[in-house]
């Protein structure tokens, strides 16, 4: 199952790898080599040849192989489709609100301090830096309204060498915080300045995406501009839909011309198969329909639904739908920026729902861990590049060791790697995950630039 070379292999290594594939949730490849060309991308996966034969197929030296040891492996880097950086210096506070509460008394008066660059910088490089320590290689940000400070965040990420989708807000309605607020004119002018600067940086791993904030922060003037911008320069879109049901009334009252919450959406041409909407909890069955005709994806957040109380997204019936799904940390509605904390909550939620109704059928754990890596990279349309281990994708990964010295987990003796996984999702942290690679490129430990 090795396939042709696509370049001069730059790194081999030897061990167990874990992966999902759109077939299966969890293929495990034990005693296999993997490698990576100078550009970053899987050369190939090689099971049952010798390492000889590989060599000499590949040209590498046999002897610069890096072998795992027996409690490690390799699984894809994970990916969080939904967190704001900008909310970052609060997480693990403010949760004794609901949605719209939250929004006007913690999240507006902290993001407006985001116009200070030097504040910005200090958040954004922490989140940036503890994201990736938590095994997010690729995350999709929302900033603030700020147009300069959105350009930072773009550059933080650069520098360590994150993968990123960043979103400068837009929102031209908000009448709770003074400042914290744009035109319609404005919000357009600097969307175009946001992704004109952002794509002439040319960094490699880091795309703008167009970011309404929500529905009721926008007029329809503005959703329609957006969604104007968005196709004409063939780009992301990410905003949150359907996460509470004060906020569906409101939406209701702001828009009475539409139908459903969706339609609000889909009416402005936000909703393509590059849209990432968040949350979706109560979303009917009939919108789930127009998400699947559209490529319109989901960012599930379970720790902010729970934190504040938005509601319980049932992600099986998402999946039934045949919507694209991924998971989100949805910092700071979320409290933690650890896309494993998404799979433990994800868990808890959809077995929440079984305690509920039996007849549900709750996600099992090789289904989460696919959420979290393919699953995400096909709700950002990236899985054309990352999400596993095919032949040809950037080598996004974590090199996991289960028994990590000082680390939360004890095995009392050899386990499969199945074993091996989840334990790691059920009580792994930072400690296990001892590197982290972004197309071939070792970003921790060593991700300790300094950003100018
Ligand atoms: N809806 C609109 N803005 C936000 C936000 O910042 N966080 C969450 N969880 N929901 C939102
Ligand atoms: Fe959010």
């Amino acid at each position: 199952n090795s396939e042709g070379s696509r370049g001069p292999v730059a790194q081999v290594f030897r061990g167990t790898f874990i992966h999902s594939t759109a077939q299966t949730a969890l293929q495990v490849l034990e005693d296999a080599l993997l490698g990576v060309d100078t550009a970053g991308k899987i050369a190939f996966i090689g099971k049952g040849e010798t390492v000889l034969e590989l060599s000499q197929k590949f040209g590498f030296n046999p002897s610069e192989v890096i072998k795992l040891a027996q409690h490690e492996f390799f699984m894809p880097g994970m990916i969080d489709t939904h967190i704001h950086a900008s909310q970052y210096s609060y997480a693990g506070t403010a949760l004794d609100m609901p949605l719209l509460q939250w929004l006007s008394t913690y999240t507006f008066p902290v993001e407006s301090h985001f116009k200070d660059l030097e504040f910005a910088r200090k958040v954004y490089t922490q989140v940036v830096k503890r994201t990736l320590r938590n095994g997010t290689t690729t995350a999709c940000y929302f900033a603030t309204i700020h147009t300069d400070s959105s350009l930072l965040l773009g550059q933080i990420a650069n520098d360590f060498g994150q993968r990123a989708l960043v979103g400068k807000v837009c929102m031209d309605r908000n009448d709770s915080v003074e400042h914290y607020r744009e035109t319609v004119q404005e919000s357009v002018d600097e969307t175009h300045r946001f992704i004109k600067e952002l794509l002439n940086k040319k960094y490699p791993l880091v795309k703008p995406v167009v970011t309404p904030r929500f529905a009721p922060s926008c007029t329809e003037a503005l959703l329609k501009q957006l969604g104007t911008i968005a196709k004409n320069n063939n780009l992301h879109i990410q905003s949150h839909i359907s996460e509470n049901l004060d906020e569906l009334k409101l939406v209701k009252e702001l828009f009475p011309d539409s139908e459903t919450y969706t339609d609000v959406y889909h009416k402005f041409n936000l909703l393509t198969d590059k849209t990432i909407m968040a949350h979706g909890c109560h979303l009917s069955d009939k919108e789930l329909t127009v998400f699947r005709e559209t490529g319109t994806s989901l960012s599930h957040c379970p720790n902010s639904n729970i934190s504040l109380c938005s509601g319980i997204l049932d992600a099986r019936n998402v999946l039934n739908h045949k919507v694209k799904l991924g998971l989100g940390t949805d910092v700071a509605g979320g409290y933690s920026s650890s896309i494993l904390d998404a799979v433990r909550r994800t868990l808890d939620a959809s077995k929440v729902l079984t305690i509920q109704n039996p007849e549900h059928k709750n996600l099992t754990f090789e289904e989460v861990f696919r959420l979290a890596t393919l699953g995400g990279s096909q709700a950002l349309s990236l899985d054309d590049k990352i999400g596993n281990f095919e032949v040809g994708k950037d080598f996004d990964a974590l090199r996991i060791n289960v028994a990590a010295r000082g680390g939360p987990i004890d095995l009392v003796q050899c386990e499969a790697p199945k074993i091996l996984l989840e334990k790691f999702l059920n009580l792994g942290d930072d400690r296990n995950i001892v590197e982290v690679f972004v197309a071939g490129r070792k970003v921790v430990p060593c991700a300790d630039l300094t950003v100018e």
